[in-house]
């Protein structure tokens, strides 16, 4: 009670400020997304992600050096694939020598201590530009789940530390790692996007990737973003299903959700600060509306305030340079 307590009087000064902090960033708590394309010696501007790039692959692998000199120990992988790969079932997803599949080598031969983690869905090499295998306009769901779990393999078997299944089918969680047990695969984890709203927030992202929905919209698989409850029975059936890391998708419109995962499960979660979020932060900037670094610290520390253990953000490496 005032004047017996001042909450004030904690933040005096920087040195009190410093001493009382809940909540921090470090270099480590950062997956960085990163977007491959085939070719040479090519860093491609991602026009509606303002300084970020689709490497080729022998500049990811110096992207990979730089990322891991910086204190970056996680990438997670994207590849942008050639329309004349893409068809209905996914083929070009699960080829060994897919260009994803050699990405993870190049990536593990440059920083072998490196964690990979790889994006496994069908939107990239879909020629629908779905997540899923289609069928008179429906996205079959048992199906896809045969090709997400052999896209999963391949990606183990070339090396990938955790595969991380971005769909939103029903039951891929226990495909993936029922084929991943029966390869002796144990100790290749399954970060799942459990949690992944239908969300407008990814547009520049399916720029990045030319993997735009050709017809509707993702709303038969991704989450309604009226709705938190179910967020829950999500999460909880894919860490039944196996899942070691739980994502929650987008990040900063979602952190109710967040803190609510972090009060029912004890399992690592991740939240994923989407490619709309990087873009709005980086127009209002170059506007002079916004502080860029400010802001984007302020965003960055309240999801680890509402409960991410990490961190996919295309910021990561804009937010190290400022933290260390
Ligand atoms: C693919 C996938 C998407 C994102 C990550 N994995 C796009 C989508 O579901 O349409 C979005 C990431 C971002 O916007 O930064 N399933």
């Amino acid at each position: 009670m005032y004047p017996l307590n001042r909450n004030r009087r904690l933040r005096s000064k920087q040195s009190l400020r410093n001493l009382i902090k809940e909540s921090s960033i470090h270099p480590h708590d950062f997956i960085v997304p990163l977007f491959i394309i085939e070719g040479n010696n090519l860093k491609e501007e991602i026009p509606s992600m303002p300084n970020y790039f689709r490497y080729s692959l022998d500049n990811v692998k110096k992207e990979v050096k730089q990322l891991w000199s910086i204190g970056v120990q996680a990438v997670l992988l994207f590849v942008k694939v050639e329309d004349s790969l893409k068809d209905n079932f996914g083929t070009e997803a699960i080829n060994n020598n897919g260009l994803m599949q050699r990405a993870i080598k190049e990536v593990k031969n440059s920083v072998p201590e490196m964690t990979i983690i790889t994006d496994v869905a069908l939107d990239p090499y879909s020629n629908y530009g779905h997540d899923g295998i289609v069928k008179n306009n429906k996205i079959l769901n048992d199906q896809t789940n045969i090709v997400l779990s052999k896209m999963a393999l391949s990606h183990a078997k070339a090396g990938a530390d955790i595969v991380a299944p971005s769909d939103m089918m029903d039951g891929r969680v226990l495909s993936i790692r029922k084929i991943l047990e029966d390869n002796s695969l144990h100790d290749t984890g399954i970060m799942s996007y459990a949690v992944k709203y239908a969300s407008s927030f990814y547009g520049p992202f399916r720029d990045a990737l030319d993997s735009k929905p050709g017809f509707g919209d993702k709303q038969t698989y991704q989450m309604d973003f009226h709705n938190r409850s179910e967020a829950i029975a999500e999460a909880k059936s894919d860490i039944e299903e196996g899942a070691d890391i739980i994502m929650v998708k987008p990040g900063i419109s979602y952190l109710d959700i967040l803190r609510d995962l972090k009060n029912e499960i004890s399992s690592p979660i991740a939240i994923y600060q989407v490619s709309g979020e990087y873009s709005m932060l980086k127009a209002a900037a170059k506007q002079g509306w916004l502080d860029h670094d400010k802001v984007m610290m302020e965003q960055l520390v309240s999801m680890k305030r509402a409960g991410a253990t990490m961190i996919a953000s295309y910021f990561a490496e804009d937010a190290i340079k400022l933290i260390s």
